[in-house]
């Protein structure tokens, strides 16, 4: 926990995990070819010369790429956990160890060391702030005024934290500007999608190792993190069910084949039970009186307040742990019910998180929005910003490249075609 001559401050579980983190570091690059050409122009270029910045991000493999590629670019970096479960030991270590980085994160950490190390990285005095659900801009504008003359800006991951911001905006207290990553193509229609998708299925299936073929698994929310987990659900053998509160996502989850229905008529359904809406208690007391014997349930959306574990904690007799990640609720009514990952993201908390290929993308749009930031330092208006369409475009075409893949482009005829509005029928 505390600094040697050459390690900066830190607080992270054991500085001897570093060798099997920069091991998995350099495995997880072999699938990050955007943001390891970004890191290389960085390293010529370093946008962020005296820039200080603090990451809030799930500490991963793939977000030490983002962080290397940001102190290559000369940022003066500090990163703290999203999660309070979702840090991977060893990252954490091989950062401070062999990079230099101060990181305050530990897989477990309790509420209140989560928010000390929100306040150490404020503390920090950040001219842009990366965050990842915007707990650090939450504090920083109920707590830390004085500090936003400071601010460049900041950029936001997940689209809780994009919930956030708006409603920050909408009070008048969002006084600088936000590049929104999440809404960028090239992140929410991969990450969101194909990364929840996979990273979901892959926590379930390391907390309980059960077999999802046949089983009955319902999905609630039909947004893109849904969609993912609908559809590798489904690939995998299981009797997908979706739950909504808007309807044009509940006729799409019906066109693609899915059963719609409310949860309480789910609930007696399910063997499994996923949320992500980024919605509080869409699984609640009722629901769990009418779930079978030994019913699962776990959440992948970003905070862990869509299954109201307190009131399945108020109907228990006993909880205990059966497997890592993975607890047992016995109930006065004689059924148990399962939760993974204690409510919180299951994919992070069981698993590793969304794939290093689909990361690539995601904390490209984040490299080149902070680039964006500090390019238009003083002109941006506050409130929040989408990511240049040719920056998306160009993500998606370095993307394109390192995955040896080649398109058509138009033709003189179809651009001059498609500009005009003369020729019709
Ligand atoms: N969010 C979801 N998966 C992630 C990962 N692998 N790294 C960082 N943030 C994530």
């Amino acid at each position: 926990m505390t600094a040697t001559s050459t390690q900066p401050k830190h607080e992270v579980r054991d500085l001897s995990l570093a060798p099997l983190g920069k091991q998995r570091i350099e495995w997880a690059g072999r699938e990050m070819p955007v943001l390891r050409q970004i890191r290389d122009r960085f390293a010529q270029e370093k946008p962020f010369a005296g820039i200080r910045l603090v990451a809030c991000c799930h500490v991963t493999t793939e977000t030490a790429h983002l962080a290397i590629a940001l102190q290559a670019g000369g940022a003066d970096a500090v990163l703290i956990a999203s999660n309070p479960l979702s840090t991977q030991d060893d990252v954490a270590a091989c950062l401070v160890a062999d990079y230099g980085i101060p990181v305050y994160a530990m897989k477990g950490e309790d509420a209140e060391t989560y928010t000390r190390h929100v306040q150490i990285a404020l503390d920090h005095k950040p001219n842009i702030i990366i965050d990842d659900g915007s707990d650090v801009v939450a504090t920083l504008i109920q707590e830390r005024q004085h500090q936003i003359a400071d601010i460049i800006g900041t950029t936001e991951e997940t689209t809780t934290g994009i919930v956030r911001l708006r409603a920050m905006f909408k009070d008048g207290v969002l006084t600088f500007p936000a590049m929104n990553v999440n809404d960028a193509d090239t992140k929410h229609f991969f990450d969101n999608r194909y990364g929840t998708g996979q990273s979901t299925l892959d926590g379930i299936i390391r907390a309980t190792n059960v077999l999802l073929a046949g089983k009955t698994i319902v999905v609630a929310g039909y947004g893109w993190c849904g969609k993912g987990v609908a559809l590798r659900a489904r690939g995998l053998g299981a009797n997908v069910i979706v739950t909504e509160i808007d309807p044009t996502k509940a006729i799409e989850a019906v066109m693609d084949g899915f059963r719609v229905m409310p949860m309480d008529e789910a609930a007696p359904h399910g063997d499994l039970f996923v949320t992500v809406t980024g919605n509080k208690h869409v699984i609640r007391s009722e629901h769990f009186d009418l779930m079978k014997d030994g019913a699962m349930v776990c959440n992948s959306g970003h905070f862990d307040i869509e299954i109201d574990l307190k009131s399945l904690g108020a109907k228990a007799t006993e909880v205990k742990d059966v497997r890592p990640f993975t607890q047992q609720y016995l109930l006065v009514n004689g059924k148990s019910i399962i939760v993974l990952g204690e409510g919180r993201l299951v994919n992070l908390a069981a698993a590793e998180g969304h794939p290093s290929a689909v990361m690539d993308m995601s904390f490209a749009n984040q490299a080149m929005a902070c680039e964006y930031l500090v390019k238009n330092k003083g002109k941006l208006e506050p409130g929040l910003h989408s990511i240049p369409v040719e920056v998306d475009k160009e993500i998606a075409r370095l993307k394109l490249q390192a995955m040896g893949i080649m398109i058509d482009s138009l033709t003189a005829e179809q651009t001059e075609y498609i500009n005009s509005w003369t020729s019709g029928t």
